[in-house]
Order: structure tokens, then sequence, then C-alpha cells
């Protein structure tokens, strides 16, 4: 399900991309996924593998949005470990990898319309016989403020994208991918004694 948790008010929205204005700018990084042209993203606080290859990273240690968020979360007992911020450009169909749990958390700070194509029913991985088929697709048009959920490992994409249009995607950290996750911040804590 693609699920609108709550609604932030214009006021909220507003402070937000002024932060991301004046503070994120000089920190994003043009994507380097094929499914994201002429998005400009960055991760916080780490930088999750989009391969079994790679390994987590450090990334943008943005205190005032990582504690915004993580309130945010708690008032639906929810709690972020890794973020991405994007500003512009659209997203075609895609789901996402392995690093990331199904249940996936967005909130949106412009206008887009947001699709999403729900074949798995819940939070979790079904075979194809307890999908749903043909799967469920909804477009719903977002103006900015929506926190919503969503199984990030249905497809899902983005259409008549604002180029100014700023986002937050936000997941935890999935079983399979959980003891990567936890040499990586591990490693930090070594590193910091
Ligand atoms: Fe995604």
């Amino acid at each position: 399900m693609l699920n609108i948790i709550t609604k932030l008010s214009s006021e909220t929205v507003t402070k937000i991309i002024e932060h991301l204005e004046q503070n994120i700018v000089p920190e994003l990084g043009v994507d380097v996924s094929n499914y994201a042209p002429g998005r400009s993203r960055v991760w916080f606080p780490y930088e999750a593998p989009l391969s079994d290859t790679r390994n987590y990273q450090l990334a943008c240690q943005d205190e005032k949005i990582w504690t915004f968020l993580n309130n945010l979360c708690s008032t639906f007992d929810w709690k972020p470990e890794l973020g991405l911020v994007s500003k512009g450009g659209t997203i075609s169909p895609h789901r996402d990898a392995a690093y990331a749990d199904f249940r996936s958390i967005g909130v949106n700070l412009g206008t887009v319309t947001w699709c999403y194509s729900r074949a798995y029913p819940m939070y979790k991985w079904v075979p194809n016989e307890l999908q749903i088929d043909p799967p469920e697709v909804t477009k719903i048009q977002m103006t900015g403020g929506e926190v919503f959920e969503f199984n990030c490992k249905n497809l899902h994409w983005t259409e008549d994208v604002d180029p100014d249009r700023w986002a937050f995607n936000l997941w935890r950290i999935s079983n399979k991918g959980r003891s990567k996750f936890q040499d990586f911040t591990n490693s930090l804590l070594i590193n910091q004694s």
C-alpha cells in the first residue's frame, strides 16, 4: 500500500526548504543511478551500497535534518537508519536495492506525481502466486508536505516533477543487509576511540 501518514504544514515545509537550499545545495552530487537522470542527491548519515561489491560510506552529517526526521518518524514508531535527500529530476520505475528493508518512508516537499505499482501486498516478500496480479497502480498528485509509507520493493517512480522539488527518502536496513551495516557502524566506533 501507499499510505499517506501525515502532512507537514506549509510553514514547516518552507523552513526545511530554506535549510536545504542554504546548507545542502553545496553537498549535492548528480545521481549515479541510471534510473534517475537529472536528479541531484546526497545521502545521510551514510551512503548505502547499491551493489553487493560496494560498502557503506560516511555521507552528509547534518544534525538538524537527522534530528527532525527522527522526531517525525518517532510519532509513528519507526526509526530511520539511512536517508537520501534529492532535488529535481524524475526517477523511472525501480525497486530499491538489497540494503533497504521493505517499508520505506518518503517525505515530499514539492510538486510531483508519485507513482506506485503494488504487487507485494504487505511489507514482505511473497511468491508470485500471492502477489497482486495485475499490480495495482496508484498515481498520487502531491503538492508538498506529504509523509508516506510504501513497500520499496514494489516498483515506484515519479512523473511531472518540479525541477525545484526536494524530497527525503528514509530506510531501515534489511535483514539480509544487517551484518554488513553493523560491521560498518562498528568500524566507525573503533576509529573514533
Ligand atoms: Fe526508490
